[in-house]
């Protein structure tokens, strides 16, 4: 091959590459991002905690020269806490669905408009994976209530009591999932776990409601 050839299909080569690596980047748009929801805290108070997250990263560029894990575990954790602030500003990022949904009932009731439940998978979860029914059905409502009438109760009994005046069924059962000691059912110990905040994520809490909002018949005695 003589020089000449050589040099254009190099050329050639790389024009190629470059144009692949533009189709692929044209292809592959950028992960959407949800419309902004409204500010849930105060936008001076937000500019205060931001300029303080930047504070923390003022020594690194001497860190990264001198001590780089430390640095590295630095910009990790900052990188989090600023996450962490805009999901406390009301915030909601593009994979909400798979995200643990926390403890802030508020803030659930909030983002669960951006899933569809699906009650079958509810089901599932409930007796299989997460085996509330271990609780809820086996023990034939001696451990915890019946799960059969779960919907109505709430609605007949529960939200009747003035301690929930203004409550919605869907803010009653978040509350009783994921901070179960928040009100104990009278005549049941505070046996449920309080961990499920951690655990479930919004997908799961949203099949999980619709599954207990198809349980609207009587409770068994
Ligand atoms: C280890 C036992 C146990 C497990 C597992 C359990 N629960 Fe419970 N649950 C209870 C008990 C006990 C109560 C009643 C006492 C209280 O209010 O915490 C209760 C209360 C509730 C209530 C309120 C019912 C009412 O009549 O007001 C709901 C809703 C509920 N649980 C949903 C769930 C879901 C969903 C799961 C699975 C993700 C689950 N529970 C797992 C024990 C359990």
């Amino acid at each position: 091959m003589n020089h000449h050839r050589f040099t254009s299909l190099l050329m050639a080569s790389i024009s190629l590459i470059i144009g692949l690596s533009l189709v692929s980047a044209q292809s592959t748009p950028p992960p959407a991002t949800p419309e902004p929801v409204d500010l849930t805290c105060d936008l001076a108070e937000l500019r205060q905690k931001q300029a303080e997250l930047a504070a923390l990263l003022t020594t690194f560029e001497a860190d990264a020269e001198s001590q780089t894990g430390v640095a590295l575990d630095n910009l990790f954790k900052v990188g989090q806490e600023y996450q962490q602030l805009a999901l406390d500003c009301g915030y909601i990022p593009a994979d909400i669905a798979e995200r643990p949904i926390g403890t802030d009932v508020e803030r659930i009731l909030n983002t669960l408009d951006r899933v569809y439940g699906d009650p079958i998978n509810g089901q599932l979860l409930y007796n299989n994976e997460l085996a509330c029914a271990g609780c809820h059905e086996a023990g034939g409502g001696t451990v915890a209530p019946h799960t059969e009438g779960t919907y109505s109760r709430i609605l007949d009994v529960r939200l009747t009591d003035p301690l929930f005046a203004d409550y919605s069924p869907e803010q009653y059962i978040i509350e009783s999932i994921v901070n179960p000691n928040g009100y104990i059912v009278p005549n049941y110990n505070p046996a449920m776990p309080t961990y499920y905040g951690d655990t479930l994520n919004l997908q799961q809490l949203a099949d999980l409601i619709v599954y207990l909002e198809s349980q609207d018949g009587p409770s068994p005695e």
